[in-house]
């Protein structure tokens, strides 16, 4: 069987080529190369292998944490460096110059019911590069009269498409060309405003008490593999560098990064709740979350929204997407240490329920979809409830749950989990449960 008839059920071949499928993906406008060569991609548990996961409670030397002062102190920043080193890649800290600038404001958003701001936050270029703007998109109730808990997401194609809102300015980043949502040679047109509002459904979160702040994950690092050359990487080479060191950061370290940075400007704005921003993100940006959650631990709450393999998902379970197979068709997401790994699970010093723990004592969602098998919902709920014995160390009640839920059931304490009915994707359904999770810790 060939790679491209298992691409979460989304792909469309675009063309052929000499020694691999073009194909796009229908839901977030990914293209990749997929490799000819056979692929074994398993969807049958019991083909799953056995293995044995490792202990986020055991030092590298052995040693049993039994203490909060021990998981912080020592435990927590090994796992932090060893995810870092092996999988992400080491990024840099927060940049000396970098500004912020309120581009656009106004205070009768969408029908009056939103205060709606842009916000750029500009970083330096270097001798030899361009510096990089993010825009950042911020609606908050109008009628709030404390700062607002804000849910923070990457978006996929522009803020512009996630409410169909003309006052948004039109992303001018480059973009994927995706003519059926308005997007044409690279370039967001007029006809894509609006066409990622399914996933963001602003009114009611702003009805909720909650705002939303958002930026295109292209602003930060375009997504294909072009060696690093364009995005935030550059802007810090040293001398003479071309490209990151295996140990430094990928992509997706890149716009867990960026999400970063946009936390540096909330920080700064009275009218946001800073220790109130949840970060979410789906598929990719949910395993960007998830890692901007561990980096930066202001998230006060982190969601994943169907991340799968390199997020939630366990990869010792080799289920629906593997290692390999997300560092071929993805060369740019991880650190090049990651590539060890491929094929090599078993020799993995640990798996993603370490990434969840490094998010405690803060709450996490994590969100599976029943048809997207290829993110392995059941390696995403086994990642929070082998973190659950952290969450415990530190007093929480972390999740209780040892088998799966049944479906469109919402389980856990500190760790949430749900598997919905459908595919792949952001509904309001998952929205409910992320919003009635933060009443319940952050209000
Ligand atoms: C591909 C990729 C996944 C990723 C997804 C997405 O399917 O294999 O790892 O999560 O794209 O970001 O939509």
């Amino acid at each position: 069987m060939w790679g491209v008839s298992y691409y979460h059920g989304v792909m469309q071949p675009i063309q052929l080529l000499q020694r691999g499928v073009l194909a796009g993906c229908l839901l977030c406008s990914t293209v990749a190369v997929l490799k000819a060569q056979p692929l074994v991609i398993n969807y049958d548990e019991a083909k799953v292998p056995r293995f044995t996961l490792p202990d986020p409670l055991t030092t590298q030397d052995g040693i049993q944490v039994t203490t909060p002062s021990a998981w912080k102190g020592i435990r927590r920043p090994e796992i932090l460096s060893l995810l870092t080193r092996e999988m992400f890649g080491e990024a840099p800290g927060s940049p000396e110059s970098m500004q912020f600038k309120v581009e656009s404001e106004s205070v009768d958003a969408l029908d009056g019911l939103a205060r709606r701001k842009e916000v750029t936050v500009h970083l330096e270029g270097t001798a030899d590069t361009a510096g990089v703007d993010i825009d950042v998109l911020i609606y908050l109730p109008a009628k709030a009269e404390k700062p607002s808990p804000v849910f923070l997401g990457l978006n996929f194609a522009g803020n512009h498409s996630i409410q169909n809102d003309p006052d948004i300015t039109l992303s001018k980043s480059w973009m994927r060309s995706n003519p059926q949502n308005g997007i044409v040679d690279h370039q967001a047109t007029e006809a894509s405003r609006g066409s990622g509002s399914s996933r963001w459904p602003v009114e009611t979160i702003l009805k909720r008490g909650y705002g939303v702040v958002t930026a295109y994950y292209g602003d930060i690092d375009p997504d294909f593999d072009d060696g690093w050359q364009n995005g935030v990487h550059p802007l810090f080479y040293r001398d003479s560098q071309k490209t990151p060191e295996s140990h430094q950061w990928g992509s997706i370290a890149a716009w867990a990064w960026g999400l970063s940075r946009i936390m540096d400007y909330l920080q700064t704005d009275h009218d946001i709740a800073g220790n109130k921003v949840s970060v979410l993100g789906h598929s990719r940006l949910g395993k960007t979350s998830l890692w901007a959650g561990a980096t930066d631990e202001r998230f006060a709450l982190v969601i994943s929204n169907n991340s799968g393999c390199g997020g939630a998902a366990l990869s010792k379970r080799a289920y629906g997407e593997t290692i390999r197979r997300i560092n071929s068709s993805f060369p740019h997401w991880f650190c090049d240490n990651f590539t060890y790994y491929n094929d090599r699970e078993h020799l993995l010093p640990f798996d993603q329920h370490y990434l969840i723990a490094l998010l405690a004592p803060r709450p996490v969602y994590i969100a599976s979809a029943q048809e997207d098998r290829w993110a392995d919902p059941k390696g995403e709920f086994l990642s929070g409830v082998y973190a659950d014995p952290v969450y415990r160390l530190l007093g929480k009640k972390g999740i209780s749950a040892r088998e799966m839920p049944e479906i469109n059931e919402s389980v856990g304490d500190t760790i949430r989990y749900h598997i919905r009915t459908g595919k792949h994707d952001v509904t309001d359904f998952d929205w409910e449960q992320y919003m009635n999770f933060a009443d319940q810790h952050l209000k």
